[in-house]
């Protein structure tokens, strides 16, 4: 399958300085600290890790929104760090992004209609108004809404109706990509499943390619392919979803995986799992700890781990994985 997106050893580094009026670098925060992988054209690659880990910062660095203070970005095998003005304006109509909040990424003071409409508008694609109003219409059935509902206001909606709005306005460009940063977390369980649905229907029909960015394993795992699971700014294992929920290898996945509810595990797993506990608060990304970076926290932790970092180590099946038990 055809790559469309590919991190390569991306770190994206906070200054963190002291002082009112001689401001001076006091330390950094590495929210993103050396991450690499590859989005295929069609699939839906799910990023998952606790709070903190750097998922949105990892999806603000694709979206070409923040610097990054490293690394490369290639989309379509280019360097979007490298881009000027009119490869910008062309990136922006191909990779999207889909928000956490329903509340506060739509203005709610703006008509629905308004709102799917800016992007067309901003890129000059709103050639009369029947057009655009045909579009506007066209987008809100595919995202399940009603035309009628153009005219009216984005408070007047609910949640999981908020966010079908935001993704109207994030497919009003036709991108290929979209990159979703927690799209259902706060929704309520109920709608979140609807809203997942949402998007597979869409990504059946456009071909889209997702980067599904969540903190809930459960989530992940109904819409992914292959999932990267975070660690304080690392990539610790990459797999294909089957193998990661059927075969996590990285004691630091294993913990996250027997926190899901049971209801959202096969059954034949069942018997294996035992509920493993991660010690402690996750460090701060100020103070990242030596060697593996999760040996604070894990319970197979052996000497090696205070002192070297693990290397990304690839095994069968596209399974690669960042841990010293697993050289
Ligand atoms: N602009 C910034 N300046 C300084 N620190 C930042 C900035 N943006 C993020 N951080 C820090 O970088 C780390 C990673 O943040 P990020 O938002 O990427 O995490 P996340 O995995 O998305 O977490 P969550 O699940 O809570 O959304 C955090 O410690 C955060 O406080
Ligand atoms: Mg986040």
């Amino acid at each position: 399958m055809e790559e469309v997106l590919r991190v390569e050893d991306l770190q994206v580094h906070f200054p963190v300085t002291k002082g009112v009026l001689f401001k001076r670098q006091v330390g950094s925060v590495k929210a993103v600290d050396g991450v690499s992988f590859s989005v295929k054209r069609g699939e839906t690659l799910g990023v998952v890790g606790e709070s903190g880990c750097g998922k949105s910062t990892t999806g603000l660095a694709l979206m070409n929104m923040l610097n990054a203070t490293s690394g490369r970005i290639l989309f379509e095998g280019e360097d979007i760090r490298g881009f000027n003005r009119a490869q910008v304006g062309r990136f922006r109509r191909r990779v999207q992004m889909v928000y956490q909040d329903p509340y506060g990424s739509l203005n709610p003071r703006m008509k629905v209609k308004s709102i799917i409409g800016e992007p067309l508008e901003v890129h000059g694609l709103a050639k009369d108004k029947a057009a655009y109003d045909r579009r506007i219409s066209e987008l809100l059935r595919m995202v399940g809404l009603l035309p009628d509902m153009a005219d009216r206001y984005a408070h007047e909606f609910s949640g999981g109706q908020r966010q079908r709005i935001g993704i109207a306005r994030a497919l009003a460009l036709e991108p290929s990509v979209i990159v979703c940063d927690e799209p259902v977390s706060a929704l309520d369980v109920s709608i979140q499943a609807q809203v997942i649905n949402i998007f597979k229907d869409l990504q059946a029909r456009l071909g889209l390619t997702y980067v599904f960015i969540s903190h809930d394993l459960a989530v992940v795992r109904h819409i992914s392919d292959r999932i990267v699971v975070m660690y304080l700014g690392r990539v610790i294992e990459i797999a294909s979803r089957e193998e990661l929920y059927r075969n996590p290898k990285h004691p630091y996945t294993q913990a996250l995986l027997s926190a899901v509810p049971e209801a959202d595990v096969d059954v034949d797993v069942e018997h294996e799992r035992t509920r493993i506990a991660l010690k402690g608060e996750i460090p701060s990304p100020l103070n990242i700890p030596s060697g593996c970076r999760f040996h604070t926290r894990c319970s197979m932790a052996m000497e090696k781990c205070r002192s070297a970092e693990p290397a990304m180590v690839q095994a069968k099946n596209g399974h690669a994985v960042a841990c010293h038990l697993h050289p």
